[in-house]
């Protein structure tokens, strides 16, 4: 199935539970170059044949410029020139780098997805934020430019780690409560096994998170905005992501339970037990016991902060979400309270 979503100005064709062999129809393989990370290469390598490969290592801590002059280095040796189609085939690392490099060299390559984890088909591939980490800050070098086209393929899952479905899982859930009453319900009836089992009801899954990001991103390319609503369960989660050992996942999960229990003072909110449900059904963490008040000191320098406020995402009931402005000072009293 294809459908196209316009992003002010620019296109990109979704090709949803749609074969990784119909790229060639797509894209043609002699003008292409695939850059793809070794677990993704060591389990799909058949399919690759006939097609240019660059091969990274895994993982987040090469998401960085060395790794983006490594691909490049590539690029000039299969002799790629403006013409050469760029395809990111990867988890959020890899789609990540890939849009960045192909939006830098020769100033701008067309580029397109193939997102192989679930968290790069529901959020990472899709909203045209690429780039790449600088020392401790994440994502702090990059580009806002749309993919071409994004091709969904949920047969590339069954390879997938059951610790990478769960961080998937964790941005299905936030797509949910922020924005998506009647998944959240969905998804209280079912489980990761039955997804995992079901491949009709995943596809359905991955389509409308698809959907439900990109209309965040259509109406709000630049987050002045609706785009600030999928920052939920980020602000607190990043601060914990970065002093402990937790995935990405684990991280955003306690950091939604935190934004629900602030909800409750703020607006109301008194569904954080339902929510926890939901999150622990997936495998996911709701209790930790953290450091306050370092956990603070570090969300002071998020990028979400205005000075001496920062925006929050709070929910007022499952599937609404609001932004809202938080004095740093009454911010630190509640989170210090928080249990
Ligand atoms: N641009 C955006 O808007 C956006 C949004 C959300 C997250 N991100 C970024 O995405 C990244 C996280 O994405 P991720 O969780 O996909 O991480 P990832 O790319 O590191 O993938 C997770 C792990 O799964 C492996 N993997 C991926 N697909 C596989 C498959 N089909 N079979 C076997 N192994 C596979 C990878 O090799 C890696 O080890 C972060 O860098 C984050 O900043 C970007």
């Amino acid at each position: 199935m294809k459908k196209r979503y316009r992003f002010s100005g620019e296109y990109t064709d979704y090709y949803f539970n749609t074969s990784f062999a119909n790229l060639e129809t797509i894209v043609d393989s002699d003008k292409a170059i695939i850059v793809t990370d070794e677990n993704v290469f060591r389990s799909h390598k058949k399919r690759l044949d006939n097609w240019n490969v660059v091969v990274l290592k895994p993982g987040e801590e090469f998401k960085v410029q060395s790794t983006v002059d490594d691909i490049i280095a590539q690029f000039i040796h299969f002799e790629a020139d403006r013409s050469t189609f760029v395809i990111g085939m990867g988890g959020g690392v890899i789609t990540d780098l890939a849009g960045y490099a192909a939006s830098v060299y020769m100033r701008g390559v067309p580029f397109g997805f193939v997102p192989t984890s679930l968290l790069a088909m529901v959020d990472a591939s899709i909203g045209g934020k690429n780039g790449i980490d600088v020392g401790v800050y994440k994502n702090l070098v990059g580009v806002i430019r749309q993919p071409r086209f994004l091709l969904y393929d949920p047969s590339l899952l069954q390879s997938l780690p059951e610790q990478e479905w769960i961080n998937g899982f964790a941005e299905i859930i936030k797509h949910a409560a922020i924005l998506d009453k009647a998944m959240f319900r969905e998804l209280e009836k079912r489980s990761l096994e039955f997804y995992r089992k079901d491949p009709v009801a995943l596809a359905k899954l991955i389509t409308r998170n698809a959907a439900v990001k990109s209309k965040v991103v259509m109406n709000d390319q630049f987050e002045k905005g609706e785009r600030r609503l999928l920052n939920f369960g980020h602000t607190l989660g990043h601060a914990i992501e970065q002093l402990y050992e937790l995935s990405h996942g684990q991280a955003i999960s306690i950091g939604m339970i935190e934004a629900a229990k602030l909800s409750e003072h703020f607006t109301g909110f008194a569904e954080t037990r339902r929510l926890a449900a939901l999150l622990d059904k997936y495998g996911l963490p709701v209790q930790m016991d953290y450091d306050r008040m370092e956990a603070f000191d570090v969300l002071r320098m998020d990028k979400k902060r205005n000075a001496n406020e920062m925006r929050f995402i709070l929910l007022n009931g499952i599937g609404e979400a609001i932004v809202k402005s938080i004095p740093l000072t009454t911010l630190s009293k509640l989170i210090k309270q928080l249990n």
